[in-house]
């Protein structure tokens, strides 16, 4: 049987690394991003590891209307129905409250969140018509805990952990699968990537970002052995434990390493 997978933000990092580690698994993928030449690039490289259909499928997440109808130009791409659905594509804005516009943080929802529902909506009624099918949403260890000045990416990732919590218990019984993957810090441009509004505010304490097709390897793992939820990152899991025994000893610790 085809495998066929289709992957946004698969230009770059985790989405790049997952587009060829599935290419190496023979499945026709299609690879959406923004930019025209990585795009181009990463179906040249995850093509060389194989003979089924690799696509690119340009699109701006900012814009809902490039988003709709996306899901069945992929399909028509590789030529067949898509079982596995990643939503991966995201981004941060780095700014207090008071400094990202409105607009911006609506972008951010939107290219985060709303972008994810819609092609989540959009495969639903094949996946559930086949009686399978997987959708993944990639959230973050942010939507356990939230961290300062970084507002609009941490409630993206936790209003798609919930979307996708809701969702998996209303299709258990359908043999359609979700999978909710948060990894920890990733080496890959995200950070650099994050539009800056306002004083900038980091971390005080550095930390080491983990190689993308490491992460994209435990995805790989955890779509094969039909996982539910699964979170990386051993800080990210201690945070999430302590933040719900005492949200104020977190608060405490976090205006600790970002010196508010
Ligand atoms: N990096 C981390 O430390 C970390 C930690 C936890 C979770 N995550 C999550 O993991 C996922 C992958 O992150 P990453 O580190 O691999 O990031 P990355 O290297 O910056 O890649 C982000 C991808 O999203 C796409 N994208 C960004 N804005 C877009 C837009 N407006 N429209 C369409 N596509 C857009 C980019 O494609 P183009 O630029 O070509 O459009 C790129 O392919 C994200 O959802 C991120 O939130 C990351």
């Amino acid at each position: 049987m085809q495998k066929t997978a289709l992957i946004t933000g698969g230009t770059s990092g985790l989405g790049k690394a997952l587009a060829i580690k599935l290419a190496k698994k023979d499945y026709s993928v299609a690879i959406v991003g923004r930019d025209p030449e990585r795009l181009r690039s990463v179906v040249e490289e995850a093509s060389s590891h194989t003979k089924q259909v690799i696509k690119a499928l340009p699109c701006e997440f900012a814009n809902e209307n490039e988003v709709d109808g996306l899901f069945e130009k992929a399909q028509q791409a590789l030529g067949n129905s898509i079982e596995l659905l990643v939503n991966n594509a995201g981004y941060s804005v780095l700014g207090s409250v008071e400094d990202v516009p409105l607009d911006e943080m609506k972008r951010c929802w939107n290219v985060n969140f709303v972008s994810a529902v819609n092609l989540t909506k959009q495969a639903l009624p094949e996946m559930l018509k086949l009686k399978k099918g997987m959708i993944v949403n990639i959230s973050s260890g942010t939507a356990f805990r939230a961290v300062p000045y970084e507002s609009a990416y941490c409630s993206s990732k936790a209003a798609l952990k919930s979307f996708s919590e809701s969702l998996r218990v209303e299709v258990e019984k359908s043999g359609v699968q979700i999978l909710i993957f948060s990894p920890g810090p990733l080496a890959s441009s995200f950070f650099d990537a994050r539009p800056k509004f306002g004083n900038s505010h980091s971390p005080s304490i550095p930390f080491k970002g983990q190689d993308p097709k490491s992460i994209a390897e435990n995805l790989y793992k955890a779509i094969l052995a039909r996982k539910k939820v699964v979170t990386l990152g051993w800080k990210a899991q201690m945070v999430s434990h302590l933040n719900q025994f005492s949200p104020i000893l977190v608060d405490k610790l976090m205006k600790r390493i970002y010196k508010t």
